[in-house]
């Protein structure tokens, strides 16, 4: 695997998979060795925050000999992000950036990402190879309607489609009408969107009479939010597509840090040539064994303006060997952030356990809001079910309800209260879905 280099490469126009997805474990580790060394040398030289980070756990980048030396470096956090806003963490000359994102968070300042063109070039290698894996090809039509500006994943899944050769439609999030109208007029073949506005896309279809199943629609790429393989039913019946998962997040690059094949749907294939996963256990920060759930760090290899040493995502998967790229491991799709679990009476719960139960009823679409209340000094959990139009009778469906709140206590272990509301009740995300109002007295 010589011939690969540290700089990207193209991947070509779609005609097969590059050089890379066909190389080996062996080959690809490799590759990771020379480039993680490069990294490390390059966050330290150039960041003072991991000079100083990598100084005071008394590591230095020629520590690093082997894979495995990668866990004695320290951990990146969020709020080290926070700490050097807004340009501190940079490894290059701002006049070297040709874009910034920012990814908004909920509290405080944002956390802001920068790129160089040789970036922007990588990014845009890992795009177009995700787009390719989920079935586009170079030629195809490809409805762009996640958000364009500081979130990635507008301008992300627009030039990796560039590249794969297709011809992108930037829509971006919301007018649903107008989606609708671009989807039947465009007759595009791929749909890249968050999985809760497709369903927005969806109930829009059925409320101007069309039936989803005759759209130009043939595979859909969704991801920047936790979904289930129940919702992934849902959408592929409903749009008669193939739909896989795409992952990434702000910190390592955007979206297109990894994604599930089409032939085989079975988890996503981390680009494990730009990016190193590990999964650790959160709460003492040992690195886990391949197949531990655990939370997913990342540490970035080739790139050059936001170099990110073993970043915490907060995200909770396992790893598992590669399948349809075999030098390329997996990661299960991710069921929550840790700061997405809610603990109620000391039961853990994530939104995609309810997600996948409501699915697994006939009156529900999968639009859901989970609400926490306090009732004197007990935690209540109320979820705001939307019925099918086609299954609501106005009556509140009180005896579905129920059923499904006996399940839940059976199956997670939780008392819940479930409220079926009529059809389009529940607020639409045109983005990510904002799945848990907590109207919890703060402490
Ligand atoms: O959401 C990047 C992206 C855009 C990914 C479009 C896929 C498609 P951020 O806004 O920085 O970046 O949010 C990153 O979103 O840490 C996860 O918690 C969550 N997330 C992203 N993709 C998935 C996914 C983009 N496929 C955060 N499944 C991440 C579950 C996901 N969660």
């Amino acid at each position: 695997m010589a011939s690969i280099s540290l700089q990207s490469r193209g991947s070509g126009t779609g005609a097969g998979m590059d050089e890379t997805e066909r190389a080996s474990r062996d080959e690809i580790m490799a590759l990771q060795t020379r480039r993680l060394a490069w990294s490390l040398v390059h966050a330290y030289d150039n960041v003072a925050h991991y000079k100083k980070a990598f100084d005071r756990a008394g590591v230095h980048p020629s520590d690093f000999k082997r894979l495995e030396d990668l866990s004695k470096f320290p951990f990146t956090v969020k709020t080290d992000l926070r700490d050097n806003y807004p340009f501190g963490m940079f490894a290059v000359p701002r006049e070297r950036l040709v874009r910034v994102h920012a990814s908004s968070g909920t509290t405080g300042k944002p956390i802001v990402v920068g790129y160089t063109r040789a970036d922007i070039d990588m990014w845009s290698e890992v795009m177009a190879r995700s787009i390719r894996a989920a079935g586009g090809r170079s030629g195809m039509i490809m409805h762009n309607a996640y958000g364009y500006g500081l979130f990635t994943g507008g301008l992300g899944a627009h030039y990796g489609a560039e590249r794969l050769g297709c011809t992108v439609v930037p829509v971006s999030g919301g007018m649903t009408e107008r989606q609708v109208q671009l989807i039947n007029d465009f007759r595009p073949d791929i749909i890249t969107v968050t999985p809760s506005y497709m369903l927005a896309i969806l109930d829009e279809f059925k409320k101007q009479g069309l039936d989803p199943r005759q759209s130009s629609l043939k595979f859909g790429i969704f991801g920047a939010e936790p979904w289930t393989n129940a919702m992934r039913a849902e959408i592929e019946a409903a749009f008669d597509m193939d739909a896989t998962d795409i992952y990434g997040l702000s910190e390592v690059i955007g979206p297109g840090v990894a994604q599930e094949c089409v032939e085989t749907k079975d988890g996503l294939h981390i680009w494990e040539d730009h990016f190193y996963p590990e999964v650790i256990d959160p709460d003492t920060g040992e690195v886990q064994p391949e197949g531990e759930k655990g939370e997913l760090v990342f540490t970035s290899l080739t790139k050059e303006a936001f170099p990110i040493i073993r970043y915490r995502s907060r995200d909770l998967t396992r790893l598992l060997p590669g399948t349809a790229r075999p030098g390329m491991r997996r990661m299960e799709k991710v069921t929550g952030r840790s700061d997405d679990m809610i603990i109620l009476r000391g039961v853990n719960v994530f939104p995609t356990q309810i997600e996948e139960v409501l699915l697994a009823t006939d009156w529900c679409g999968g639009h859901f809001i989970i609400e926490l209340t306090r009732e004197g000094r007990m935690d209540e959990m109320t979820v705001l079910a939307e019925a099918r139009p086609e299954s609501w009778d106005g009556s509140g469906l009180t005896t579905h309800a129920e059923k499904v709140s006996t399940f839940i206590k059976n199956t997670i272990g939780i008392t819940t209260q479930i409220r079926v509301v009529a059809p389009e009740t529940l607020e639409r995300s045109l983005g990510k879905a904002k799945r848990v109002l907590d109207k919890r007295p703060k402490a």
